[in-house]
């Protein structure tokens, strides 16, 4: 999605503004571009492509300044292109804008700007917002932005310069991510704090329907009345070399690596010394609450929807409480049957997804008491949710998510144990067995690097293909489906996810000697019947990649290539069975020349609907 970074001080912005953009990149874009204020005028760079696209024609440009905004843009209304990129500026040029998310009503705006002479200069949404906040302007630009704002409907994280108001920035927010970072006679903004977090750790977050006036040395927030607002700053932690690559090729290489850190971190202090009790302090408070609850909505999208898909499964036989899973989009906009004593269950890596956003007020609205899974600190999701219990992956730029799945199924695993216990229905001895085996988790996940090579191999042998089938069992098939979305998304081979038994059904049909198919068949009580599905596609020619526990050497006969994981449970060999599933796709990715961090089309954190 877009990104928007911002600088006003003594410095030269624009080398800080062009450094904020490619911490932002992770974000997904395909154009960028940056207005700097020299005092006098205000001038634009743009250019399609990538930040180094902008940076050479940085070289040509004149522009200097100390007051500076810049964006990357994730095309929806227009076509990636020079004229469509930002910022975008008025008819008269004394107005110039960046802007994150969507004006919905910008077509009835677009006539009416038009009928009183407004001659367009994009198909971008975007430019109405400008051309309107010129129309206001009449030397105080928070009342322009106020008053256009007013009149737009849609989701908007914006910032704009005036051109006779060189020391000031004018940003806003409504249902897309903004914060301010304070320095010392400086400020900055972004859409991420990420973009600015080497310079200050100060961070405003500022809410929805916030308008915030910035000069070097002040923060002015105001809501869409005009009405001062105060406003909390806090310290954020954020370490600056967590999102280095450091000796890694890729992000996504690094994140796969670092999943048994992250689960270590995720784990820790979270399981009573006699291993039989889960501690989420953050849900102390709401214990009664969660004790009378007869229904979990689970509502994410992605990635997080497959963490959620695996939840069902473990919470409905831990809790036995019934489970319902949902994308977040389809959700929101159903009449879904829920009340007080639904839990609404959001996962999200970001914290910033919009769907999941809003699928959270739909659910508080209709009495339901809302607990996420969050990875991002401070994220709005974690800021509207009733309860909250992040996952410790760690900063995740890959735009495919690796270590937040992972980290996600072990505090939902967490959570199935706690509310099992909460309800009886889980005794010591089940509860203690499934927190010592949590426990082993990183180092079994260390385990699985082993398979680095063969996968290597794998990947090498296949990479040429353009489909592929994932099929698993219970557990096993959220896993498939997740493997399935890694494949496509950073190697564009066409690959779909299946419940094994369903193969009969129809996607049997597509099984010839050029179909690769990889099979999640670790042991547990189903594994005779995905031997059975192995088979199957053996019988039919089909190319067999098989994920087995360890102990099945027997395998290695009936499948073309095996990667093994070490023996465990069930439950727990479905997270282990991710990792070679993340690095098979990271490989072939390699081998056919993908970019791997940020893959066509895609956009880390999807801000808009
Ligand atoms: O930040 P979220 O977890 O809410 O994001 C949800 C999806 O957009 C995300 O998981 C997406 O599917 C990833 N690219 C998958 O790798």
């Amino acid at each position: 999605m877009c990104g928007i970074v911002g600088y006003l001080g003594k410095k030269e912005a624009l080398p800080l503004v062009i450094d904020g953009l490619k911490y932002l990149e992770y974000r997904g874009y395909d154009s960028a571009g940056v207005a700097v204020h020299s005092g006098k005028k205000i001038e634009i760079v743009k250019a399609v492509g990538k930040i180094n696209d902008l940076e050479q024609k940085l070289e040509q440009a004149s522009g200097k300044g100390t007051c500076a905004i810049g964006h990357t843009r994730w095309a929806t209304h227009g076509k990636p292109c020079l004229k469509n990129s930002h910022p975008h500026q008025n008819t008269d040029g004394n107005i110039v804008l960046v802007h994150n998310g969507i004006i919905e009503n910008y077509g009835g705006l677009k006539i009416k700007l038009e009928e009183e002479g407004v001659v367009f200069k994009s198909e971008t949404d975007t430019e109405v917002l400008v051309q309107l906040i010129g129309r206001y302007y009449d030397g105080d630009l928070a009342k322009a932005v106020i008053a256009a704002l007013r009149e737009v409907t849609g989701t908007y994280a914006i910032a704009v310069l005036a051109k006779d108001r060189p020391n000031e920035i004018v940003i806003a927010k409504k249902s897309a991510p903004l914060c301010i970072g304070i320095g010392k006679g400086e400020n900055f903004f972004g859409s991420d704090a990420i973009a600015f977090i080497k310079h200050t750790n100060k961070v405003v977050y500022l809410k929805d329907g916030e308008v915030a006036v910035l000069t070097p040395k002040t923060v002015l927030i105001k809501n869409l009345q005009g009405k001062k607002v105060s406003y909390k700053v806090n310290n954020l932690s954020l370490d600056p070399s967590s999102i280095e690559k450091g000796e890694y090729p890729h992000f996504m290489l690094k994140e796969i690596y670092e999943q048994p850190r992250a689960i270590q971190d995720t784990l820790d202090g979270r399981i009573s010394p006699q291993n039989d009790e889960v501690i989420l302090t953050e849900l102390d408070k709401y214990q009664e609450y969660l004790l009378g609850i007869n229904k979990i909505l689970i509502v994410a999208c992605g990635t997080s929807w497959h963490a959620g898909l695996v939840a069902e499964y473990i919470l409905e036989k831990h809790a036995r409480i019934p489970v319902e899973v949902d994308y977040a989009a389809e959700f929101r906009y159903r009449f879904p049957v829920l009340d007080e004593k639904t839990l609404v269950l959001t996962i999200s890596q970001s914290g910033e997804t919009a769907d999941t956003i809003a699928a959270i007020g739909e659910a508080q609205a209709l009495g339901a008491k809302v607990l996420s899974i969050v990875n991002v600190p401070a994220s709005t999701i974690a800021r509207d949710s009733d309860m909250v219990i992040y996952t410790y992956a760690g900063r995740e730029i890959g735009v495919a998510s690796t270590k937040a799945f992972t980290t996600q199924l072990i505090v939902l695993s967490l959570f199935a144990v706690y509310l099992g216990r909460l309800h009886h229905s889980l005794d010591d001895a089940a509860a203690s067995a499934i927190l010592q085996n949590l426990k082993r988790v990183p180092n079994e996940i260390a385990k699985v690097f082993n398979e680095a090579k063969n996968i290597k191999k794998i990947a090498k042998a296949f990479h040429k293909h353009s489909n592929a089938l994932y099929l698993g069992r219970g557990v096993g098939f959220p896993i498939a489906l997740e493997g399935a979305l890694k494949l496509k998304e950073i190697s564009y081979i066409h690959a779909e996810g299946y419940p094994a038994a369903e193969m009969k059904h129809g996607p049997i049909a597509l099984i010839d000697e050029n179909m690769p198919t990889v099979v999640l068949a670790f042991k547990g009580r189903r594994y005779e019947k995905i031997l059975g599905n192995i088979m199957e596609v053996k019988a039919r020619k089909g190319k067999l990649i098989v994920i087995a526990s360890e102990s099945n050497d027997g395998i290695k006969r009936i499948a073309d290539w095996v990667i093994h994981i070490p023996d465990a449970s069930e439950s727990i060999s479905a997270i282990l069975a991710v990792v070679p599933l993340q690095l098979l796709a990271y490989y072939i990715a390699v081998e056919k020349g993908c970019s791997v961090d940020q893959p066509r089309n895609l956009a880390k954190s999807v801000t808009v609907e």
